[in-house]
């Protein structure tokens, strides 16, 4: 417990200038340093505020996949550092074939990437050899990532009170859920993602050992053929917003369970909104049932990555 809680204040701790980017050279990735090509750089280095940062530097929603030029197999599950960032430059990142095993829940070294406390992970793509994507170990910027064809998990969170920042970026193919939360009273604020067949798409856990009121944000979606925005556990206190999104044949907004720390399946109680769970109301919240193509909340940057087009020969949306 102790421990946790160390991690826990890490990211408030940390004022690290810090912004670390690797190189994949002969099978092994190298740190090197920031070379100032504008990617990256100093304008990044405050992360003592979840909420304090830089306008990002790519559209979202964007509702159409990055055609990445370069796979990176990773043999062991790749740690960004506390407080560093890490950015993919919109390559190919996965673990060798035969890695996805949707029977079992993954555990951190079946994961692509690990995030330590304070970590941003941005601009990269996740391919379909994995079992589980991300972990977040703490609080984590997670910007501009997509997930080919999700396995497991595409996100998990972990630890105590994790706050994940998802900004940008989409999932596709996720048969059983996208964002899951598995820390004790964590957030995840989730803005501007894009979902194409997905069984959840956030879900609080239902049955973990250690359980504690958790809370997700969902905003300026766009979530295509799924069963259900999100799965909350009511007696555990979690709230559940979402507003402003465009969703087309997902079943359910929200599937309220009572949960358990003991490892046995959760009860399920019922479904939709109500005045202290699930916080949503369709037509106040502009929660728009159908999608054409056309995105009508579109974040366009300013000062875009020059580099970011070419990942998106055939443009960022239909
Ligand atoms: C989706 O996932 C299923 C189950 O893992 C897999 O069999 C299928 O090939 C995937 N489809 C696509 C379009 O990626
Ligand atoms: C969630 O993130 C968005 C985008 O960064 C931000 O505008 C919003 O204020 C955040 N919401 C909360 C509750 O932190
Ligand atoms: C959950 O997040 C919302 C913002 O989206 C905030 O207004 C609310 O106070 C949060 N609840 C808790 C218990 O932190
Ligand atoms: C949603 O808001 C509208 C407008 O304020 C209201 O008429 C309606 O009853 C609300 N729906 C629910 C389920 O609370
Ligand atoms: C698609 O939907 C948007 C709003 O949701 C609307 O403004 C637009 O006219 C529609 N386009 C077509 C081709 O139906």
């Amino acid at each position: 417990m102790k421990t946790a809680l160390i991690l826990g204040l890490l990211p408030v701790l940390v004022q690290s200038s810090q912004v670390l980017d690797w190189t994949h050279t002969g099978g092994r990735l190298m740190k090197r340093q920031n070379t100032g090509d504008g990617a990256q750089g100093d304008a990044d280095s405050s992360q003592s505020e979840l909420t304090e940062r830089p306008a990002p530097r790519f559209p979202f929603p964007v509702t159409k996949f990055p055609v990445a030029k370069e796979t990176v197999v990773l043999e062991n599950t790749f740690y960004v550092p506390a407080g560093a960032t890490f950015d993919g430059g919109m390559k190919r990142y996965e673990r060798p074939e035969g890695s996805c095993n949707e029977q079992a829940e993954g555990t951190d070294a079946d994961a692509v990437f690990n995030l330590l406390p304070g970590a941003t992970i941005r601009n990269v793509i996740i391919g379909k050899h994995q079992s589980e994507g991300i972990h977040a170990l703490g609080d984590a910027w997670v910007e501009n990532v997509w997930w080919e064809d999700v396995c497991e998990d595409a996100l998990t969170a972990k630890g105590l009170n994790t706050q994940l920042k998802v900004i940008g970026g989409g999932a596709r193919n996720a048969t059983d859920k996208i964002f899951q939360d598995n820390s004790l009273g964590g957030k995840y604020n989730i803005t501007g993602f894009y979902a194409d067949t997905f069984g959840s798409f956030y879900q609080s856990c239902g049955n973990c050992l250690n359980q504690a009121k958790r809370n997700a944000t969902i905003q300026n979606v766009v979530a295509v053929d799924g069963i259900r925005m999100g799965i909350i556990n009511p007696n555990y206190g979690d709230e559940f917003r979402l507003k402003n999104a465009q969703i087309d044949n997902v079943g359910i907004i929200v599937t309220k369970e009572i949960g358990n720390n003991v490892q046995t399946v959760p009860y399920h109680i019922g479904e939709g909104p109500d005045e202290k769970y699930a916080l949503y109301n369709t037509t106040t919240d502009n929660i728009v049932e159908g999608f054409n193509g056309t995105v009508t909340n579109v974040y366009e940057p300013e000062d875009p990555y020059e580099w970011l087009e070419e990942f998106w020969p055939d443009g960022f949306w239909e």
